[in-house]
């Protein structure tokens, strides 16, 4: 990639997107609001993309939460699925390499060791299945296009946007006091944002298309990052472990999706910062 060409970036108000932006150290990044550019209208997509010209295009754009795409398919399949259809396509017709963000949710959770990008996938929700889609339809636009897969993202957002990542709203029950019950047995592998952004920054400018894992090192349970919370903020007997079956989310989700960054590896990229680097930095920030 050109380091002095424009850098478009949809979806630039949520938690990945702001945590990119926030990375670009003076280069020229644009971030059309969704009001302005939805990703599933091409004809705003393709006004986006011949204004500014970039000579790369990142999608943080998604229509999530995970349990509302169950009762809303068609809106999550519009945005997870076609909207990254139809900007795959835009950019391709550009000759621009496009950089999706995907998820470890993809996958069934029928492992005991991290997923690679080369392991099957088998969406177990609406949004997982609206995502897979997302990555087929990115793919399949051009091969220099890029998925890039993350897990369990905690970082700060956007002030006024979204509702605060995992280890925003734990903290948030921690200072209130309130008794918190948090699932032992989904393990992922928390990324912090500013270590994705990073790593993101770098991929761009690199060549190679096709998919990617970008996720903090390590993996744990979701009960075992929000005990860092609990215990940073001196408040660890409000924290209590709850299985999946008992919490009875409304969508389902993998009992295990760490995944492994071999294809960076494979590029001579370090690996990510652990989890327990990103959460230890994050929670000295916001404690
Ligand atoms: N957060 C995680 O733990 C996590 C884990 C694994 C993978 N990921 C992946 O990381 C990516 C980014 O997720 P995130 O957590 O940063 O999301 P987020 O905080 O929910 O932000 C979503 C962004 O998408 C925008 N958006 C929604 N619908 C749109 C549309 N139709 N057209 C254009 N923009 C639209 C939102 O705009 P508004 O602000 O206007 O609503 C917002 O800027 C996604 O691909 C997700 O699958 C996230």
């Amino acid at each position: 990639m050109d380091d002095k060409g424009a850098v478009v970036v949809f979806g630039g108000s949520g938690l990945v997107g702001s945590s990119f932006l926030r990375a670009a150290e003076g280069r020229d990044v644009h971030a059309p609001a969704r009001e302005d550019a939805d990703i599933s209208a091409a004809a705003a997509v393709s006004r986006v993309l011949d204004e500014k010209r970039p000579v790369a295009v990142i999608n943080c754009a998604v229509f999530q939460p995970v349990d509302l795409c169950e009762s809303v398919p068609e809106a999550a399949f519009r945005v997870n699925a076609i909207g990254a259809g139809v900007l795959a396509g835009a950019c391709a017709r550009r000759g621009i390499a496009l950089t999706h963000l995907s998820t470890d949710f993809v996958f069934g959770g029928d492992r005991t060791r991290p997923y690679v990008e080369a392991d099957c996938p088998r969406p177990l929700s609406v949004y997982a299945a609206s995502k897979l889609a997302g990555e087929h339809l990115v793919l399949a636009a051009s091969p220099r296009h890029r998925v890039v897969r993350t897990s369990a993202v905690f970082g700060p957002g956007l002030p006024g946007h979204g509702v605060g990542s995992f280890i925003d709203r734990m903290l948030e029950r921690a200072r209130a006091g309130q008794e918190t019950r948090v699932v032992v047995d989904q393990v992922v592998s928390p990324t912090y944002s500013v270590h994705l952004a990073t790593a993101l920054w770098d991929l761009l400018a690199r060549p190679e298309g096709g998919v990617f894992h970008a996720a903090g090192s390590g993996q744990c349970s979701r009960y075992d990052l929000a005990r860092r919370v609990f215990e940073g903020a001196g408040r660890p007997e409000l924290l209590s472990r709850i299985t999946t079956a008992e919490f009875g989310a409304v969508a389902r989700r993998p009992s295990y999706s760490a995944l492994d960054n071999t294809r960076l590896r494979s590029l001579g990229f370090a690996d990510l910062p652990s989890w327990e680097q990103g959460a230890e930095t994050y929670l000295a920030e916001i404690l």
